[in-house]
C-alpha cells in the first residue's frame, strides 16, 4: 500500500518534472525527486488528497525563507534576488537541506495545505466574469451588477480581480479589464481563434469567500506560508503577490472559515448584504474543488440548485483541472495534459438551469486563455 503511494507520488513529481521542464529550480529538483524514493517519501505524511509536489516545494520554500543561511537558499530568487541565482545543477544542495531538516519539514507537509492564491488567476476569472456578465438583464454599465463569492479563497486575493489591471494580449490587440494603472498588474495571453471580443467586467457589488483555513493578510506567518506556495522560478509572481496584499489590506473582503459546501450559502449572504435585491450572484472556484471529494462535489451541486431557488440570476464560474467541476465537459479532442485547468459556467435563470457550458482551457496560472465561445 505503502509503496503503492510512493510510487504514485514519484509519478506525479516526474509529470510535475515534465510539465514544467522550463523551471531552473522546480523543474531540476522535481526530475530530481522522481527518481530518490527517500526524499520523495517525506509527502506520504500529508493529509488526504494533498500528497502534492506543490506541498513538497511550498514546505521546503518556507524552511528556506525562515532559514535563508541553508545550502539550499542560495538557489530562491526570493532569498537571494533573481540576478544572484547560480547556474548549475542545485539538487545536490537542496537534497542535504531536505535530508538535515526532513522532521521540520514533514511537520509542515502533514499539517498544511496548499494554499497557493495566485493573482495572475484574476486573468481567467476577469474574463470568465465579463462572460458571464454579458447575458441576462443590464444595467447602467451593460452588466447585472454582481456578488461575487469564491470557494477555497485562501486569502482572498482574487475576490480583488476589479481592483487589479488587467491586460488580455491577442493578436488582435490588447483588452484592459479591472482597474488600469493599478500597483497590481496581470497579464495573460488570449490564444482562441477567434480571439475574445471586446469585453468589459460587470461591477462588483459585494464579495465575500470562504475557505477551511481563511489566512488573513495581516498574519506574518500565515501569508509567509502562501508566499512559500509560490514558485520562485516564476518571475513577477512574489511581487505581484505583495502588491495585491497590499491593496487587499486595506479593505480585506470576509472569509468564512469553514468547508465549502457547508459555508456556501454563509458565503453567499455575506456577498449580498447592502446589494440590490437583483444582484447577480456568481460563485467561482479556482484549484480548489480539486481537493474536495468527488462526493462532496455533488453535494456543492445540489446546495447550487438550492441557492437557484432564491437567487434569480445565479452563475457558477469553475476553473479547475478536466473532471473536478460537476457537469462540465470538455469536448473529445480538447484532452489536457497535468496542470492544464478547465473553465466551466453553469448558470440559473429564475431557478432553471441553462445547458452547462465548457467555455476553454487555461494555463493554471492565467498565463493564457483558449476560450470557445461559439
Ligand atoms: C490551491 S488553493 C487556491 C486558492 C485560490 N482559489 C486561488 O486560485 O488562488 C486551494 C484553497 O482551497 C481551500 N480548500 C480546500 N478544500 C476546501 C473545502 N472543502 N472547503 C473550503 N476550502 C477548501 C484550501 O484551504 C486552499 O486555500
Amino acid at each position: 500500500m505503502t509503496s503503492e503511494r510512493l510510487a504514485r507520488v514519484q509519478r506525479r513529481f516526474a509529470e510535475f518534472g515534465q510539465e514544467y521542464a522550463a523551471l531552473q529550480l522546480y523543474g531540476a529538483v522535481a526530475r530530481a525527486v522522481a527518481g530518490d524514493a527517500e526524499a520523495a517519501a517525506l509527502l506520504l505524511v500529508a493529509r488526504p488528497g494533498q500528497a502534492r509536489p506543490v506541498l513538497w516545494f511550498a514546505a521546503l520554500h518556507d524552511l528556506v525563507l525562515r532559514h535563508p543561511e541553508v545550502p539550499a537558499a542560495r538557489w530562491y530568487a526570493s532569498v537571494v534576488g533573481r540576478e544572484h541565482l547560480p547556474t548549475g545543477d542545485p539538487w545536490p544542495e537542496v537534497r542535504a537541506t531536505v535530508m538535515e531538516h526532513r522532521g521540520e519539514l514533514t511537520d509542515l507537509m502533514a499539517t498544511r495545505s496548499t494554499q497557493t492564491n495566485e493573482v495572475n488567476r484574476s486573468v481567467y476569472l476577469a474574463a470568465g466574469l465579463a462572460i458571464v456578465g454579458s447575458d441576462g438583464a443590464h444595467h447602467d454599465d451593460g452588466h447585472t451588477p454582481i456578488a461575487l463569492v469564491e470557494l477555497g479563497a485562501s486569502a482572498g486575493l482574487l475576490l480583488g480581480v476589479d481592483r487589479y489591471d488587467i491586460e488580455l494580449v491577442s493578436a488582435a490587440g490588447t483588452t484592459r479589464l479591472g482597474r488600469p494603472g493599478s500597483a497590481v498588474r496581470c497579464r495573460g495571453e488570449d490564444r482562441g481563434r477567434p480571439a475574445l471580443p471586446g469585453l468589459t467586467l460587470p461591477r462588483v457589488e459585494g464579495r465575500a469567500g470562504v475557505d477551511l483555513h481563511p489566512v488573513r493578510l495581516d498574519d506574518v506567518d500565515g501569508v509567509r506560508w502562501l508566499m512559500a506556495c509560490l514558485w520562485p522560478d516564476v518571475p513577477g509572481r512574489v511581487e505581484r503577490f505583495v502588491a495585491a496584499r497590499d491593496l487587499m489590506l486595506l479593505d480585506p473582503p470576509h472569509i468564512v472559515a469553514g468547508d465549502m459546501v457547508d459555508a456556501m450559502p454563509s458565503a453567499v449572504s455575506s456577498a449580498r448584504a447592502g446589494s440590490r435585491a437583483d444582484v447577480h450572484v456568481v460563485v467561482f472556484s479556482s484549484w480548489a474543488l480539486t481537493y474536495v471529494a468527488p462526493e462532496r462535489r455533488a453535494d456543492l451541486e445540489a446546495a447550487l440548485e438550492q441557492l437557484s431557488r432564491e437567487v434569480a440570476e445565479l452563475s457558477w464560474l469553475t476553473a479547475e483541472p478536466e473532471g473536478c467541476a460537476p457537469g462540465v465537459r470538455l469536448p473529445a479532442p480538447r484532452r489536457l495534459g497535468a496542470g492544464g485547468t478547465v473553465m466551466g459556467l453553469r448558470r440559473w435563470r429564475s431557478g432553471r438551469e441553462c445547458p452547462p457550458v465548457a467555455l476553454g482551457t487555461c494555463h493554471p496560472h492565467g498565463e493564457w486563455l483558449d476560450l470557445d465561445l461559439a
